[in-house]
């Protein structure tokens, strides 16, 4: 592969919310784009601001040295590049789907077993916020892919590199994901209580909580260096004090007609690191090799 020119061609499989978008922002960007879809018609919109359809997975594969997939899941990802042969040789195959460290691994071994330079990569961005300055797409896998293509890929947004393991990408995305919707449970419960006795939820979100939990960001770094380094100092909010203060919440919740299942499992873990006299994050969080 050769240093990659600013408007490279692309080829983008799958042309859903997000396959679209992707080749939206390409198309945006002035590269030649190829297309292909399962369903043919949702090249519609592509095509007409210049793209081209191409007539199936090997033919749009063959169009251009960078192919993007992003498809539903991994069968669709193994449905779509099935049968394009020997076409995926020596081209970077940067793949977006979303799925697990595991798949993601052996479907580099399928694709570097057929010549590509393989990169996963994970989407931190909804489709209208594609190319735009707050979005976030993570890569790992192939470096010698990755770099020939990097300039073409920050047209999608950030692009954050992580490293050779191809399972990287994913278990990143992962990782976001788990911390947005922990966010996003605690968000629903505390929003439950105040629609409890009938208050403005926009009012407390937006004056009081979100402050709140800004303020909860340097507890979070501390708490993050000690899972690193395997210390684990003395809390100034014990770990006792603070299983007490679950027994307060969940009896709270369930007197104010909320359901508590979103925090029954946390509150059983504090419990269980008081008894044990440990850190919560102890019982969680075990770092390879130690
Ligand atoms: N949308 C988001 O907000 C978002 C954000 C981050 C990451 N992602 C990830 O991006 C990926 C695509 O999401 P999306 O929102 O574009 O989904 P989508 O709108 O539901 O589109 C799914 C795509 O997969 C194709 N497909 C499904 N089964 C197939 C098969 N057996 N063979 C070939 N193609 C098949 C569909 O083709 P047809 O058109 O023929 O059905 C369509 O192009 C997912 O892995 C998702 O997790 C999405």
């Amino acid at each position: 592969m050769s240093g990659t020119p600013s408007v490279t061609p692309v080829t983008v499989l799958g042309l859903g919310a997000m396959g679209s978008a992707l080749s939206t922002a390409f198309l945006d960007g002035g590269h030649p784009v190829t297309v292909w879809n399962r369903t043919p018609a949702k090249a519609g919109p592509l095509t007409a601001r210049g793209a081209v359809a191409a007539a199936d997975p090997r033919e749009a594969v063959r169009a251009a040295d960078l192919v993007v997939l992003c498809v539903l899941d991994y069968a669709a990802a193994y449905d779509t590049l099935g049968a394009v042969g020997d076409a995926l040789n020596g081209r970077a195959l940067v793949h977006l789907t979303n799925g697990t460290p595991a798949q993601a691994r052996e479907f580099a071994q399928w694709a570097t077993q057929r010549g590509a330079h393989y990169v996963d990569g994970g989407i931190m961005s909804t489709p209208p916020m594609i190319g735009d300055s707050g979005s976030l797409v993570l890569y790992s896998g192939d470096r010698t892919g990755f770099d020939a293509h990097r300039s073409t890929l920050e047209r999608l947004g950030a692009a954050r590199w992580l490293g050779s393991d191809p399972g990287a990408a994913a278990l990143h995305d992962i990782a976001l994901l788990s911390g947005m919707y922990g966010l996003f449970a605690g968000h629903l419960h505390a929003a439950a209580l105040i629609a409890s006795e009938g208050g403005s939820v926009t009012e407390f979100t937006t004056e009081l909580l979100i402050p709140f939990l800004e303020r909860m960001m340097v507890p979070m770094k501390y708490s993050s260096r000690e899972i690193d380094s395997g210390e684990f100092a003395d809390q100034e909010a014990s770990i006792a004090m603070q299983a007490t203060a679950f027994v307060n919440i969940i009896e709270s919740t369930a007197a104010q007609g909320v359901d508590p299942a979103l925090l029954i499992p946390m509150r059983d873990l504090y419990h269980r690191a008081a008894a044990e006299g440990r850190d919560p994050s102890e019982l969680l969080a075990k770092k390879a090799g130690r």
